[in-house]
Formats: C-alpha cells, sequence, structure tokens
C-alpha cells in the first residue's frame, strides 16, 4: 500500500487519459449519488462522458430527467436486504462509493451498519459482479484503533474493503469538506464556516472543497493504477493535488 500518490497530472496529459479512458467503454455504478460528494461525483462523470454506462444505487429514485441521464439507470435497493439486490451490483468495471450517515442522523449503531457493513457488503457484491477497481470515500484519520466512533469506523471500512482484494482500491481520505449542502447540520454550518476561514491560511490542512474531492475522484480512475500496487490511499493534500486539474 501507498500513501499520497498520483501527483496531478498536468491538463495535457490529463486530457490524453481521458481520451484513451473514453474509448475504452467502461461501466461504472455510484453508491449515494444524492448525497453532497456523490451528486457532484455524479455531474463530472456525465460531463466528462467517461463511461459507456452509469447505475446509481441507492435506497431511492432521484429525479433524473432529460438529455445528460441517457446513460444513466437506477437501482433502488433496501440495503439491510442487499443480497436481494445482488444483480444491481454486476457488470461494472469501476464502482464508486460515497455512502454515509452520521451518529447524529443515526445513532450509533446505525452509523455503522450505513458507514461500514452497508459499504463492505455492497463493495462485496460489487466484487463478485466484476468491479475491479473500487473507489471509497472514508475520511481524514480514519483509523481502525482509534477510541472515537468515528475514525473507529471509516478505519475498520477501509481495512474490510481492501480485504476483499479488488483489482485496484482507491481509498480517499478527505478533510472536513466544503460544499453547499441543503439539508442543515448545524454543528456541521458552524465547523465549516470556522475551518473555512482557516483556509485561507492553509487550504490542505482541515478541510477540501466537496467539488476537489469529485475530480479527484474521476482523475484517479482515468490514471493507469501503478503496477503490482493494488492499494491506493490518498490522504487529504493528495486529494488537493489531483483534484485540482480539471
Ligand atoms: N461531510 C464531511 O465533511 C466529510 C468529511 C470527510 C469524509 N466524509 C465522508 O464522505 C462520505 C460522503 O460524505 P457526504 O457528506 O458527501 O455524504 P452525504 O451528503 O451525507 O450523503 C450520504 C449518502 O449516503 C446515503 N445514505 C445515508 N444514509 C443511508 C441509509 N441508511 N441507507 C442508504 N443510503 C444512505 C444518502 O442517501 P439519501 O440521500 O437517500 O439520504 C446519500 O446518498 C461519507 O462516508 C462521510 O462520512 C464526509
Amino acid at each position: 500500500m501507498r500513501r499520497d500518490r498520483m501527483a496531478a497530472p498536468n491538463p495535457d496529459e490529463l486530457k490524453s487519459l481521458r481520451e484513451d479512458f473514453q474509448k475504452k467503454n467502461q461501466t461504472c455504478f455510484i453508491l449515494g449519488a444524492s448525497g453532497e460528494t456523490g451528486k457532484i461525483l455524479l455531474a463530472e462523470i456525465l460531463r466528462q462522458h467517461l463511461f459507456s454506462r452509469v447505475t446509481l444505487i441507492g435506497r431511492r429514485k432521484l429525479d433524473l430527467e432529460g438529455q445528460p441521464y441517457a446513460n444513466v439507470s437506477q437501482e433502488v435497493v433496501d440495503f439491510e436486504k442487499l443480497d436481494e439486490s445482488a444483480a444491481a451490483f454486476q457488470g461494472h468495471d469501476v464502482g464508486f462509493c460515497c455512502l454515509g450517515t452520521t451518529r447524529a442522523k443515526s445513532g450509533a449503531d446505525g452509523f455503522v451498519r450505513v458507514d461500514r457493513d452497508y459499504v463492505e457488503h455492497s463493495a462485496k457484491l460489487a466484487k463478485a459482479g466484476g468491479c475491479r477497481h473500487f473507489v471509497l470515500q472514508s475520511s481524514k484519520g480514519a483509523d481502525s484503533s482509534s477510541s472515537f466512533l468515528y475514525l473507529r469506523v471509516k478505519g475498520e471500512v477501509e481495512a474490510r474493503v481492501q480485504a476483499i482484494g479488488f483489482d485496484r482500491c482507491s481509498i480517499f481520505r478527505p478533510a472536513v469538506l466544503l460544499g453547499d449542502r441543503q439539508e442543515s447540520r448545524p454543528g456541521e454550518w458552524m465547523t465549516k464556516k470556522i475551518l473555512g476561514a482557516y483556509a485561507c491560511i492553509s487550504p490542505t490542512t482541515m478541510t477540501v472543497p466537496t467539488v476537489t474531492v469529485a475530480q479527484a475522484m474521476v482523475n484517479n480512475v482515468v490514471m493507469p493504477g501503478k503496477d503490482g500496487q493494488k492499494v491506493e490511499i490518498l490522504e487529504n493534500a493528495a486529494i488537493h493535488a489531483l483534484g485540482k486539474t480539471k
């Protein structure tokens, strides 16, 4: 495993990598496409025409109309009975996972269920369905031995997804996401106000724009993985570096 690899390619290299990738006609699924990161990721994937087919796997159907969504299909699944929806995961080359909840919304048990168990189960079905590259949105500080529930669960899910043995597994560890969340989360709002100001002094330490994370994910996918290296962990500074090139 190696951390913080993938210096950003220059725009010309990236353009060429993207064109090569488009020619492969690959398919992908996104878990969490209704969330802050997931919806920007979906928009970026469609804007760049990266995949011949995109499947959104979620607990509810999203209102997506019109030409931009012509090659998008949706699979509504019950995450508590995920084996019944194994077919939804079949036949995708790449899987993106931006799933997650909070302890405040779902309680401690609910948080573990979503952020660890749903993700692990989805990843297993994806692997069984032929997925070769799994892209997991984890968190800065993820650590399976942490005494903090959030960081421990993030560390645990990283370890479990790695153990599944994808040909390539890219783990993103963003710091606090800066974006335009519609949902009211007062504590998070205040934290982001303070950290947003701090970002002016030290942009890559405590925060990262959500759009940068999404851009880094698509850039990561079009760049070939390094031979013999199955797992890449991208810390916050690496996400900034990789996500700055459009
Ligand atoms: N927010 C941050 O500052 C931050 C920082 C570092 C890492 N992260 C991590 O990054 C990931 C994405 O964060 P985000 O803020 O972009 O996420 P988000 O906006 O909260 O979206 C979460 C996604 O997960 C789905 N989801 C939540 N609970 C679910 C459940 N019980 N069953 C099925 N689906 C469920 C949501 O679907 P619905 O729309 O149906 O609810 C949504 O698509 C999370 O794992 C988070 O822990 C976040």
